[in-house]
């Protein structure tokens, strides 16, 4: 039987306003779901409340049978290092450092080894000795994809991972986190606005009017 990665429970926050209320959402190894909805409906804050990032006001959310909002520090920490894939907009490379080593960061911080096949899937294994800064915003974009998978992660957290790519390049980044998934027993929330790309997903959920609901795709 699969197992169950994440569970969120009658979660509701509020900043200025109340973003959402009573949200539900399971999810189980080798599934991918998607968040959909409109600019300011609350799905980054709702990807940072599943990932240990922002405390609900109300609700549960238990990661790898964990209830992360009962953790301290050094667990969360823990937690983030070894078990959780975390693509958000902007991502943090280190400019002056080249591809290669960017990725070994992560790799000798989480105790895995570079995959080749990985970097080689992503189109990016010619850049690796090049400095960050002299790659494009895609290829950087790889790069962050590629540091965060070499982590092997249970779960993967990708807000908008696909925004600044071309279509083609988009396709391919998710195809690599969908094998990624199926291949390690993990899994992924993906928030998007792109519908083409939420479509790639299990299954799809659409933030709107302060509830989280499933939608057919
Ligand atoms: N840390 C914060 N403090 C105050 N308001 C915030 C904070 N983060 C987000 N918001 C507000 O919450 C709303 C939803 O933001 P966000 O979750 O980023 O939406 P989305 O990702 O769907 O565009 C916005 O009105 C935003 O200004
Ligand atoms: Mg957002």
């Amino acid at each position: 039987m699969s197992q169950t990665l994440l569970t969120a429970k009658n979660i509701a926050h509020k900043f200025d306003y109340e973003l959402f209320s009573d949200v539900n959402i399971e999810l189980k190894e080798k599934e991918s779901i998607a968040i959909v909805g409109r600019s300011g409906s609350g799905k980054s804050t709702l990807l940072h409340i599943f990932s240990t990032f922002i405390k609900p006001n109300r609700g549960d959310v238990t990661l790898l049978g964990k209830n992360i909002y009962s953790l301290n520090e050094e667990q969360i920490e823990e937690l983030r290092r070894y078990n959780l894939g975390i693509i958000f907009q902007a991502h943090y490379l280190f400019k002056g450092m080249t591809a290669l080593e960017n990725i070994e960061i992560a790799t000798i911080l989480s105790k895995e080894k570079i995959d080749n096949d990985l970097l080689e899937r992503l189109e990016i294994k010619e850049l690796m000795p090049q400095k960050i800064g002299e790659l494009s915003g895609g290829q950087q974009q790889r790069v962050s994809i590629a540091r965060v998978l070499s982590k092997k992660p249970k779960v993967i957290f990708a807000d908008e991972p696909t925004g600044n790519l071309d279509k083609e390049t988009a396709k391919l980044v998710m195809e690599v986190l969908l094998e990624y998934i199926e291949k390690n027993n993990s899994a992924l929330i993906l928030v998007t606005h792109d519908v083409e790309m939420a479509e790639l997903c299990n299954r799809s959920f659409k933030l709107k009017e302060k509830i989280l609901k499933e939608i057919s795709t």
